[in-house]
């Protein structure tokens, strides 16, 4: 698959099969995301990858929605601010580096035949708890990670048109 197919392609899964994930395919798509790039290269991200089921119950109060549990893996994305570069004017850009990785891992999940969504409507104090998060990480974003049992039509994208401005 070309790397637009890929992105044309890719849904947001909310119904998974039971079936586990290989450690390889696990592996290449944990790869992509360790490779992606950060703002002057400080890679303030950090992963956390669950696949035991106590975990997941105390997910469960940051993050109640039974679908998501289908999934074998649920990932939690990470950002450490104090290790992200800081622009002039204060802004930190932990959330851009981490989001970046984030869809290295998401498009090369797809690649593998695997389905993510991402989600960002969990408790975050709750999902620093159950995953024991260490001082100063953030957890910015979930996913679960599995065989997609059903896979949505397209969803709507706004017109080229709409999203674009070309000057000169
Ligand atoms: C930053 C972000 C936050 C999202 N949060 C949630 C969420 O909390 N729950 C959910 O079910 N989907 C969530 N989604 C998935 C979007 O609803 C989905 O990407 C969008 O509707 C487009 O559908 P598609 O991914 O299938 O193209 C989120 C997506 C993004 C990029």
């Amino acid at each position: 698959m070309d790397f637009l197919e890929l992105v044309r392609t890719r849904r947001s899964i909310r119904a998974f099969k039971p079936d586990s994930i290989e450690d390889e395919k696990l592996n290449r798509i944990l790869e992509a995301a360790r490779l992606a790039p950060t703002a002057a290269n400080r890679q303030p991200i950090y992963f956390v990858v669950v696949k035991d089921k106590k975990t997941k119950q105390a997910l469960k109060n940051a993050y109640n929605q039974e679908w998501f549990y289908t999934a074998p893996v649920i990932i939690c994305a990470c950002c450490v601010p104090k290790q992200a570069w800081v622009r002039n004017d204060g802004k930190n850009y932990c959330e851009v580096d981490v989001t970046i990785a984030m869809d290295h891992l998401i498009l090369g999940a797809w690649a593998e035949g695997l389905g993510t969504c991402w989600i960002a409507a969990f408790k975050p104090s709750v999902v620093k708890d159950a995953l024991k998060l260490p001082e100063g990480v953030e957890p910015i974003a979930l996913t679960p990670l599995g065989y997609p049992k059903t896979v949505p039509s397209p969803t709507h994208r706004k017109a080229i048109s709409d999203v674009l401005k070309i000057i000169g």
